[in-house]
């Protein structure tokens, strides 16, 4: 029997001529697996018919939404993910999924290797690479795109000499990644920084500028994770599916930044991710309510490192399964209602409330009813300056 490997396949036209140059390349026979991560668009049944007539000996759809959402998406919102503190990792946290299931597949079909349509250029080659060596470490990986030099040109080549039934996406100046947390926009003219990101690249969210009311809604979380909005309850992935809907209709979480990729390269990027934009500004703002002062201030140290290690491909890595159980353990009183204003492209906090609270209104009070009592700071002060005061006599001297 032939060797057998494992595609992860899109339904794009790079995957779709995969299939044969993989085939034509290596002898093996390739299984197609297409990974529903709330992409979108297609039907995954038409993507799944089409690797057969690209010549898959089988092809399988995994509808892996609500996974991502509960496995994936509710740790970086525990963990406030963004990384060089704008980018909510849309992409870097959908690779160990879909790696995820190439190795589960890989291991049902005895295949021996797996294979994605990633360029050598980019974080997401990395990303696919490294969680299949931490979670099978006897398969191989294949970039056909990388490793048997199947450019965009030959491509289309091909699919037209096979006539293989892809659309012609080639017109598209576009590299698009998208998921349920997100969407990633690459090249094309906003390869030069100077150029403004255009309407037209957006699909999640609805263009900021044109006015209209604000809107507000209360999202009610449970340990850290989204339970109710406007007090109906939800799944995490019904929250993330509501939120792209109400947040995106006021442009909320547009990002464009210059992004340094793992491999090296300085990148302009440009995201839309209204669900994780409103959700990590409320989380957030309700653990400054229900956290005590340092570990608050640790935690905020402990999501750089959690963002860049899950951004560097390294979601199966053993500090970020160490970080995972700190961040759990910091979230057992992050619970109550954060009121949220849409408008204008940002989601605003305009009311926070817990049983949890740490907030102490006769503590933080100017008015009657304080409780404070302030003849305790001046003993405190003299204390807390004494190091400063030590070292300034001598720093002072000469
Ligand atoms: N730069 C982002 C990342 O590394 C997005 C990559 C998206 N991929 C794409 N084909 N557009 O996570």
């Amino acid at each position: 029997m032939a060797e057998r490997v494992v595609l992860a396949y899109s339904g794009g036209l790079d995957t779709s001529v995969g299939i044969g140059w993989l085939r034509d390349a290596t002898g093996k026979e390739v299984v197609a697996l297409a990974v529903d991560v709330g992409q979108g668009g297609e039907d995954m049944d038409d993507i799944r018919q089409r690797a057969l007539d690209c010549g898959a000996v089988e092809s399988i759809v995994v509808d892996a939404k609500e996974e991502f959402a509960n496995d994936f998406l509710m740790p970086a919102l525990k963990a406030n993910a963004l990384y060089q503190k704008r980018y909510p990792l849309v992409s870097a946290l959908s690779r160990p999924v879909i790696a995820k299931h190439l190795a589960i597949t890989a291991h049902e079909l005895g295949a021996n290797s797996v294979a994605h349509g990633c360029t050598g250029k980019g974080n997401d080659q990395v990303r696919f690479e490294a969680a299949v060596a931490a979670l099978a470490p006897e398969l191989t990986s294949i970039a056909p795109v990388r490793d048997l030099a199947l450019t965009r040109d030959k491509a289309i080549v091909y699919a037209e000499e096979h006539n293989l039934p892809i659309r012609q996406s080639a017109k598209n100046p576009y590299s698009i990644d998208k998921n349920v947390w997100g969407r990633a926009v690459e090249t094309g003219f906003l390869e030069d920084p100077w150029n403004a990101p255009i309407e037209d690249l957006y699909e999640y969210t609805m263009d900021p500028s044109v006015a209209k009311p604000a809107d507000e809604i209360v999202i009610t979380f449970s340990s850290g994770i989204p339970t109710a909005i406007d007090g109906v309850a939800v799944t995490p992935l019904q929250a993330v599916e509501k939120l792209n809907e109400l947040a995106g209709k006021h442009g909320v979480g547009r990002i464009d930044v210059v992004e340094d990729r793992l491999v090296g390269i300085k990148s302009r990027e440009v995201y839309e991710a209204p669900a994780a934009i409103a959700l990590i500004e409320a989380h957030e703002a309700l653990e400054s309510l229900t956290m005590e002062r340092d570990l608050n201030r640790y935690k905020r140290g402990v999501e750089a490192e959690w963002a860049n290690l899950v951004y560097d491909g390294l979601w199966y890595s053993g500090l970020k399964r160490a970080l995972d159980v700190f961040i759990d353990d910091t979230q057992r009183f992050v619970s109550g209602d954060i009121r949220l204003k849409l408008q204008g492209g940002r989601a605003t906090v305009t009311g926070q409330k817990s049983e949890q609270s740490l907030y102490d209104f006769s503590l933080a009070t100017y008015d009657t009813g304080d409780t404070f009592d302030q003849s305790l700071s001046k003993g405190f002060i003299e204390i807390w300056s004494l190091p400063s005061k030590i070292s300034a006599r001598r720093d002072l001297k000469g």
